[in-house]
């Protein structure tokens, strides 16, 4: 099989999202590897299972640096040395400069808990809960300069209940965004999926459905 895509995981904290595409990684068939896990915060819950699954991983510490970009340097500096081709924000809580989106175009993808466009930023499911929408989720898209926004490479939609708090919808949220980061990460990664404007279609299976509906 042809060259996997080098991947690296930028996180913050509890790091599920990697796991997922950690996991996923490990099929022979699957056109991405996992070559670096970098978090923000050296606390992050996450480092510990990527070191524990033999990835290399990295700190580095926003709080060092006087300004956003200075910081993103030294990021940059990381994903160069180690290959990287594909970057995947999985709760990286750091906004990003034009300049870092600019490197990455096309090649860097977010997982954010919320049916886009709606609900971009922040507390989604407090919001979602507020405004007593009826279908709520999350969505994997391409990074733009603009917050939350970019081509739309896979969805996944669950049901919110009369009973939900923000922790329940969140967990039902979360269950799918574990199966539409995998899926999402290989079809870009093998070039299936290809951004078309503001879209992102799939050219070899243009009806290959990138949705997920609960229970799915
Ligand atoms: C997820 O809900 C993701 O959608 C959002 O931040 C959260 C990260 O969770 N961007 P985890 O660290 O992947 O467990």
């Amino acid at each position: 099989m042809t060259a996997k895509t080098r991947v690296a995981i930028l996180i913050s904290g509890r790091g599920s999202n990697m796991r997922s595409l950690v996991d996923a990684a490990r099929a022979e068939n699957y056109p991405a590897e996992i070559v670096l896990v970098l978090s923000n915060k050296a606390e992050a819950e996450g480092l510990a299972f990527a070191k524990d699954r033999g990835i290399a991983t990295a700190v580095v510490d926003h709080k060092a640096f006087s300004d956003r970009e200075a910081f993103e340097r030294v990021l940059q500096a990381k994903l160069v040395a180690h290959g990287v081709e594909l970057v995947c924000l999985a709760g990286f809580m750091r906004v990003l400069t034009g300049w870092f989106v600019e490197q990455w175009r096309g090649k860097m993808l977010n997982i954010h808990p919320a049916l886009l466009p709606s609900y971009r930023g922040l507390h989604t499911h407090e919001r979602a809960l507020a405004d007593g929408v009826k279908i709520h989720g999350a969505t994997v898209h391409f990074v733009s300069p603009e917050m939350d926004a970019g081509p739309i490479v896979a969805q996944a939609a669950v049901p919110v209940l009369d009973s939900d708090t923000p922790a329940a919808l969140a967990a039902r949220v979360l269950e799918q965004e574990h199966k539409i980061y995998p899926l999402a990460l290989s079809r870009v990664a093998s070039g299936a999926a290809r951004i078309e404007g503001s879209c992102v279609r799939t050219e070899e299976e243009p009806d290959a459905p990138a949705a997920l509906i609960w229970p799915a």
